[in-house]
């Protein structure tokens, strides 16, 4: 059976794409059948033959050394750079939760360990049928087909978490909510990595301590930038992938 992990953030940008490019290369070297899948990617860019140029799973396919055409490792490509939900009714394509979970156990059968890149932040609708004017109470998704959000499909996949979190000020409330949110969900974060990290600055050092002390969750890596790889040990980075 292969393992996998659920890479999500404190928001968008934040550097689940390059964090997950790094994680897979490092496993690869170390001649480990590692892959990515990713459930819905919105910004994607196009030739003028409509064929998907770059996108997430371009770039982590081309750091990592995956083979194989990209796209296949994600379930819906949109267009227009905007959050999953909104990308998915401006272009008429609105994401099932069952072609999502076959997609991912394909991904699974593919490679032994799988890390699966979430959209934007952790609250991030994916699907939202109703209309937004009249949806103004943010109620709980049922996982159902026209109202899905992320933690639906991490909680469909049964995947522990972990979260990319900047380092500088603001990345402690950020970190906190994310983690807080995702345990309300009853979900388990596996770790935080610290992204764009500052070893000489003493503020990154002190948020670093305070994310630890106020979660209990551990910092696992913490990334400078323009980092080309991975800072933790292969035998230490599998932990991080579940059953
Ligand atoms: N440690 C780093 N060093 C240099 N550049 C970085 C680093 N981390 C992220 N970046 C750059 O920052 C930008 C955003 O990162 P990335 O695409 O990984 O974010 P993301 O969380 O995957 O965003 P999205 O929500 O759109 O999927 C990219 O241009 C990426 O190359
Ligand atoms: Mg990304």
């Amino acid at each position: 059976m292969s393992r996998a992990v659920f890479v999500t953030a404190t928001g968008t940008d934040a550097g689940k794409t390059y964090v997950a490019a790094l994680i897979i290369k490092k496993l690869r070297e170390s001649r480990i059948n590692a892959g990515y899948y990713k459930a819905v990617l919105s910004g994607a860019e196009y030739d003028a033959d409509g064929r998907v140029t770059g996108s997430d799973a371009h770039y982590v396919c081309a750091v990592a050394g995956i083979d194989g055409a990209p796209e296949e490792l994600v379930s819906y490509i949109y267009k227009t750079a905007v959050s999953p939900h909104l990308a998915a009714r401006l272009e008429n394509n609105p994401p099932k939760i069952e072609k999502i979970i076959g997609d991912f156990e394909r991904a699974r059968r593919l490679f032994d360990y799988v890390v699966v890149e979430g959209s934007g932040g952790i609250v991030c609708p994916v699907r939202r049928d109703k209309s937004v004017s009249s949806d103004t109470s943010y109620a709980p998704s049922k996982n159902s087909d026209g109202n899905i959000m992320l933690t639906d499909i991490i909680k469909a996949f049964g995947t522990d978490i972990i979260i990319v979190a900047p380092s500088g000020l603001g990345s402690i409330n950020s970190t906190v909510l994310t983690v807080e949110y995702a345990r309300q969900k009853g979900m388990t974060v596996k770790g935080v990595i610290m992204n764009n990290f500052d070893k000489n600055n003493p503020m990154h050092a002190d948020n670093k301590e305070q994310t630890e002390a106020l979660t209990g969750v551990r910092v696992i890596a913490c990334l400078p930038n323009n980092c080309a790889d991975f800072p933790l040990e292969t035998k230490e980075l599998i932990k991080i992938f579940g059953e």
